[in-house]
């Protein structure tokens, strides 16, 4: 597969396979995300590469039970919303099971942590595509990054003091009858394009 079909192919998926990722895989992966393009060449993006099954229980119960307590309100983002409410009810697993989770860190005094993570999770994405591996943006973990719960958990981790969540990618099999990734292109009904010629 060259890279434009990797980049028009690539879909998220949100059902996978328990199997473990290759290691030479996840380590492709790693490598499209650390090459990324970053503001001014900074390079400050911090990836938590969490395949221990316990690790990832207990970021799954620390989010259910930090989503439970927030209520929902009008102006409350939907995706949130169904965060919360999906908390409240119990059950709730913002990473699908997925036997790897990538979380990205960045500095949260500089301007482009959120573009750098951005453009690190989409090559990882891509290239997860590429791989035949399936692959989805998490953003749980960007939403709760001043929990303290959760915060001081991937501190103890290595996550620096002056560090937060920026953004997550989990990687793995797909739960399709033919392993493979959903590959079908999007029906487009935004991103307008105005030509200037
Ligand atoms: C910034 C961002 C945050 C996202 N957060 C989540 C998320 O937390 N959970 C999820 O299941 N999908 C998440 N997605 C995936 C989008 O829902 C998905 O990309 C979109 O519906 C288009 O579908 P496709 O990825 O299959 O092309 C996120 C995507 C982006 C770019």
């Amino acid at each position: 597969m060259d890279a434009l079909e990797a980049l028009v192919t690539r879909r998220s998926t949100r059902n996978y396979k328990p199997d473990p990722v290759e290691q030479e895989k996840i380590d492709k992966i790693l490598e499209s995300g650390r090459q990324a393009p970053s503001g001014g060449n900074n390079q400050t993006s911090h990836f938590f590469v969490i395949r221990n099954r316990d690790v990832l229980d207990k970021l799954i119960v620390m989010t259910e039970k930090a989503f439970a307590v927030m209520e929902v309100t009008e102006n409350t983002y939907a995706s949130m919303k169904h965060s919360i409410n999906a908390s409240k009810k119990g059950g709730y697993v913002f990473c699908y099971n997925a036997p790897v989770l990538i979380v990205v860190a960045n500095r949260k005094d500089y301007g482009n942590n959120v573009a750098d993570c951005a453009c690190a999770i989409e090559n990882m994405m891509v290239a997860a595509n590429a791989l035949d591996l399936g692959s989805c943006w998490i953003n749980q973990l960007k939403w709760l990054n001043e929990e303290l719960e959760i915060v001081e958990y991937l501190r103890s981790f290595g996550m620096k003091e002056d560090e937060r969540v920026y953004g997550a990618v989990i990687i793995g099999y797909p739960a399709t009858e033919s392993g493979l990734p959903n590959r079908n292109l999007m029906a487009l009904r935004g991103n307008k394009v105005t030509w200037i010629d």
